[in-house]
């Protein structure tokens, strides 16, 4: 479903949380997004994150932002555990959503969320700022011209250090854990390259006193005969790398959702089967990950589907699954058979 926008797209962010900070001061030089609106259950925190981040409205609670006529779309930061309520929410009040990742606790909730998307007609997408880089579009790019040959094995890691205890992310109640937290950017990679869900995974983890997982390492087997070994961390220092390993080449890449300050991103591909193939470094335009995946947004929301570079819902609901199977297996020891 298409609006007729033809001013800037109008977001509400739903919380004031952390990573809206960074959300807002990414997306500010866009034409095409606006933040209009910030809603907190503190209409204080509201007020005080409305004038630090230059956000011209706020309101004390998340039903005033939803019942707010002035916005067309709702950025919802909220812990993993909100995401499904709170979207939902949005959907039936008219607005558009553009969802933190995790989308979802589980797969369950996910199709949830996309039944309500279109039964309001309204449009429902995971954020995962990385889809929207140059370094993961070049690297679909390779991928369909045959670059490196057919997938064969597929390596995504992501790992993070998190200690303290006031975190959500370390809090089981809000849906707090390295898989659902760093681990679904490290399987949504792993799914975007094989291009389908894997039909068997295996997983083993380690756990907090709280019983959060804090590491896990898991074997996705994909229908068409690829391998992905996959795994998050917060017990480790910072790394995210994906290393794809094809019949005819590899590509190594960092899938940043940003590019650091170090230097542009990069793809390094070698094309060849033996040690002698030379590493071959290209590299992409640099842009925040945000604004890349607000104007994609935009124009999904005003001209259509295929404007959208990020996870379509088929592919969220396939990252949902997988992370379930993932959890469920690092729970009972055995190997799970994703069936739908
Ligand atoms: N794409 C990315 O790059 C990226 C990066 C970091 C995080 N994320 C995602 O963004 C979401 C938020 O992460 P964050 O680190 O920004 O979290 P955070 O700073 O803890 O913010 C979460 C916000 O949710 C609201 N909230 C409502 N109920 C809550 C509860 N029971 N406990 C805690 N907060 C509650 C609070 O806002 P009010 O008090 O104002 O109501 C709070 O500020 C998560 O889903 C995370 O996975 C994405």
């Amino acid at each position: 479903m298409n609006d007729p926008i033809s001013r800037p797209l109008r977001l509400g962010v739903l919380g004031a949380a952390n990573i809206a900070r960074a959300f807002t001061s990414g997306v500010a030089s866009s034409q095409a997004v606006t933040v209009a609106a910030v809603a907190s259950r503190d209409a204080g925190k509201a007020e005080r994150f409305a004038q630090e981040c230059g956000i011209p409205r706020f309101h004390g609670s998340y039903d005033a932002l939803l019942a707010d006529p002035e916005i067309d779309a709702i950025y919802n930061p909220l812990p993993n555990s909100l995401h499904a309520e709170w979207s939902i929410r949005a959907l039936e009040a008219g607005k558009h959503v553009l969802c933190e990742k995790p989308l979802a606790m589980n797969a369950a909730e996910a199709r949830a969320m996309f039944a309500a998307a279109r039964q309001a007609g309204r449009h429902l997408v995971e954020a995962y700022p990385y889809r929207a880089q140059a370094q993961t579009l070049k690297l679909s790019a390779l991928l369909k011209e045959g670059a490196i040959g057919k997938v064969q094995l597929i390596r995504s890691s992501f790992g993070v250090a998190f200690s303290d205890p006031a975190n959500i992310r370390l809090k089981p109640e809000v849906g707090g854990g390295s898989l659902l937290d760093v681990g679904s950017y490290a399987v949504s990679l792993a799914l975007l390259v094989a291009g389908e869900r894997p039909d068997r995974v295996s997983a083993v983890a380690r756990w907090s006193e709280t019983g959060v997982d804090m590491s896990v390492a898991a074997t996705l087997e994909f229908p068409g005969g690829a391998l992905a070994q996959v795994s998050s961390s917060f017990a480790t220092a910072y790394h995210r790398h994906a290393l794809i390993s094809g019949d005819r080449g590899t590509i190594e890449t960092t899938y940043l959702n940003h590019p650091p300050a170090g230097g542009p991103p990069i793809l390094t591909i070698r094309r060849g089967t033996t040690v002698a193939a030379v590493p071959e470094i290209i590299e992409v335009p640099p842009g925040n990950g945000f604004l890349a995946e607000v104007e994609s947004f935009q124009r999904l929301v005003t001209q259509g589907e295929a404007h959208w570079t990020g996870a379509t819902p088929a592919q969220s609901i396939d990252i949902a699954l997988t992370l379930d199977a993932i959890a469920l297996s690092a729970r009972s020891g055995t190997a799970i058979r994703i069936e739908v």
